[in-house]
């Protein structure tokens, strides 16, 4: 069941064999999130044609290989363009597209099923030096990406694809920006097991153009990466010709180059809010564990989200006053819907409940429930 090493016999340094130097590890399953048309399929393109090439891309080593690239979002008069033009861009003849191979599913509503997991195993074995699968959404459509086991068993099937030898980037899109926040904050849907399960994970955005004197700037911040040092997000220009697009790295402006702790915080509070409804004590000690986050910090976080209307404060009347927070803009059915709302019944560390039910079973209240607006009032 176990292989026994005493710790002196294990290996003593980490060998990585980068696929894109310091970014994407062969063997290993990389993320990419992205809002919709941020550039996500546009620069995955860029860099199998320098995969395929044996070119650095953005200043950074790649190993030459063949490449698999997976397309359930979009379809070949689309994804095909790109690659002559990003070809050209880098300054590649159109031999290297010989070596990547374009995979249009036949039944793409239907998803990545078993069969097509099974199909793409056996091509990760042949040696390919990258894999691209565009996106999780299209590619799991029936996956709630909510659901921790739903997405660790994806995650592990890709994972054993990697470990077959390739690099497997994943393209994900991020949830539907919301006004008062980056795609930073935001950040990755269900985004604690994917990130779980990648050795790294990038979020592309695009750079406001007013602060980049019009040109068209990307931003691509590292959101984990177990094999290198964590950076500072780099920006990405594209340039544009009627023949080429090239990318090429350049100074982000500086409110773009770091994120504050508190945008960091506000992240992390997403992502926690995502696998449920936490109460106040809860939620800033996860905040902390996850971003080194202060409670002031976190506080401050917490308020900013509720106002830009992403989460919402729920407080329970009596003794007290203790206060949870969740996510808001959820399907969420009227108040007086007692089923529904069981859903956001949870309990605390000391086994505490918090229950929503009161609304349906206090015929005052269900009568006339308090408007959902940033904040809930729940009296038990
Ligand atoms: N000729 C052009 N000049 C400038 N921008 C362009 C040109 N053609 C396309 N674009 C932009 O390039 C982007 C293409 O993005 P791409 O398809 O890579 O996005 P994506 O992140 O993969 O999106 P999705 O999530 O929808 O798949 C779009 O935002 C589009 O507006
Ligand atoms: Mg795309």
């Amino acid at each position: 069941m176990f292989r026994v090493h005493t710790a002196d016999t294990l290996p003593t340094r980490h060998e990585v064999a980068w696929l894109w130097e310091g970014m994407v590890a062969q063997g290993t399953l990389a993320l990419l999130g992205g809002p919709g048309g941020v550039g996500k399929s546009t620069l995955v393109a860029a860099l199998e044609v320098a995969v395929a090439a044996g070119l650095p891309f953005l200043e950074r080593e790649v190993a030459q290989g063949e490449v698999i690239h997976v397309d359930f979002d979009t379809d070949a008069r689309l994804q095909g363009p790109w690659y002559p033009r990003v070809a050209a861009g880098l300054g590649v003849n159109g031999e290297a597209l010989k070596r990547i191979r374009y995979l249009e599913p036949e039944a793409s509503t239907r998803g990545l099923t078993d069969e097509g997991l099974k199909a793409l195993m056996e091509m990760a074995r042949q040696g390919p030096a990258l894999v691209v699968l565009d996106s999780w959404s299209a590619a799991f459509p029936f996956v709630d990406s909510r659901r921790s086991d739903h997405v660790a068993e994806v995650m592990a099937y890709l994972k054993e694809i990697a470990r077959a030898g390739p690099g497997v980037l994943l393209l994900d899109h991020t949830p539907k920006p919301v006004q008062g926040l980056t795609a930073l904050e935001r950040g990755i849907a269900g985004s604690f097991y994917k990130l779980a399960g990648a050795r790294s994970a990038f979020l592309l955005s695009r750079v406001p153009p007013k602060l980049v004197e019009g040109r068209d700037v990307l931003k691509l911040d590292t959101l984990k990466n177990n094999l290198a040092p964590l950076e500072d997000p780099l920006g990405i220009e594209r340039i544009w010709s009627p023949e080429a697009l090239a990318f090429s790295l350049t100074d982000l402006p500086e409110e773009e180059a770091r994120p504050s702790k508190v945008e960091l915080a506000k992240r992390a509070v997403l992502e926690v809010l995502e696998e449920g409804p936490r109460p106040r004590k809860d939620l800033i000690r996860l905040v902390a564990e996850r971003a080194n986050a202060r409670e002031r910090t976190t506080e401050e976080a917490l308020r900013a989200l509720v106002q830009a209307g992403a989460i919402e404060r729920l407080t329970l009347g009596g003794q007290g006053g203790a206060v949870a927070y969740r996510l808001a803009g959820l399907p969420q059915a009227p108040l007086r819907d007692s089923a529904a709302l069981r859903k956001t019944d949870f309990a605390d560390e000391d086994g505490r409940m918090f229950s929503a039910k009161g609304f349906a079973e206090n015929p005052e209240l269900a009568e006339n429930p308090p408007a959902p607006e940033g904040e809930v009032e729940v009296e038990l």
